[in-house]
């Protein structure tokens, strides 16, 4: 099979390629996000974050294995962990059909539905936002003749998206992975990789990372995933949205950003008094009431 590249954007001429090249996203050190540190804050606490917060919260859940229980789909990151981008590799074909089913009765293979929601940066519903979908079929192999396992779809004016097809087969270096490109209407095109949890190969694809995995869970012979897209879109928060940055008067208060605070220690941050619940340095976004997980009210 000679995949045959006719698109204009960037591809790896052969599938050793895709499986060899290094992981870019290792490769380009991720940002300390506040999303980041709130993770780690609810890795080193009891999870006081999960009745409030439920910030990416599902797809921890799926990939720290065991796969008991699985939290509910985030609603969004809070805006500064955009989808990363994964590459291409060598075969996508354009102009696939516009279909949110790739599969038929019949079809061999595990039956899978991936569904979830587009969101820009501030966690708003993209509505009309294109998925493009492509995958192995059950036997780790590509229709590069026809359009076998590629559809492109809408996102609703929820921005909501449901893709029904078949787990995808593995294919010689490579874990388990769906391939897709997500664009708002004129924004820029984010083409990435949906992973699966709990598969051995994500542990030696270089490709593979973390923040694409999907939540999935099995629904009697199939698996149900999902998986929410935040693409780097700017978006008007709307009146009922937090602001996104700290308003011109900060509330008064003896908390201040840049300051270490061991466990134990007591701030006042808008007029409410916080006793400091675990040793971190504080940041903007980190406000005591933002962060449950590092401060108690008391
Ligand atoms: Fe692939």
């Amino acid at each position: 099979m000679t995949p045959q590249m006719d698109n204009a954007t960037p591809h790896e001429p052969n599938a050793s390629d895709e499986a060899n090249t290094s992981d870019a996203a290792s490769a380009d050190p991720r940002r300390i996000s506040r999303k980041g540190l709130l993770k780690a804050a609810i890795v080193a606490s009891a999870a006081p974050l999960l009745a409030g917060g439920g910030v990416a919260l599902a797809r921890d859940a799926a990939s720290s294995g065991g796969g008991a229980l699985l939290a509910p789909t985030p609603q969004c990151d809070d805006g500064d962990d955009t989808t990363p981008p994964q590459m291409e590799g060598p075969y996508f074909k354009p102009n696939s059909p516009r279909r949110t089913s790739l599969v038929a009765s019949g079809t061999p293979g595990v039956p899978l539905t991936v569904s979830g929601y587009v969101f820009g940066r501030a966690c708003r519903p993209i509505s009309g936002a294109l998925l493009d979908f492509w995958q192995a079929d059950t036997n780790g192999s590509y229709d590069m003749a026809q359009y076998a396992f590629r559809g492109h779809q809408f996102t609703g004016a929820d921005g909501a998206f449901s893709l029904t097809t078949i787990v995808p087969g593995l294919y010689p270096g490579r874990t388990r992975h769906i391939h897709v490109k997500a664009q708002a209407p004129g924004g820029r095109i984010l083409t990435t990789q949906l992973y699966f949890p709990n598969e051995p190969r994500n542990n030696t694809d270089a490709l593979f990372d973390p923040e694409l995995l999907m939540n999935v869970r099995s629904v009697g012979n199939g698996r149900q995933g999902t998986f929410d897209f935040v693409l780097d879109v700017a978006q008007t928060p709307g009146p009922s949205d937090p602001p996104t940055q700290p308003p011109t008067d900060p509330p008064g208060g003896t908390w201040a950003p840049g300051t270490s605070y061991r466990a134990g220690d007591r701030v006042t941050y808008g007029g409410v008094a916080y006793r400091c619940r675990q040793a971190h340095q504080a940041m903007t976004g980190w406000e005591p009431p933002n962060v449950p997980a590092l401060w108690e009210r008391g």
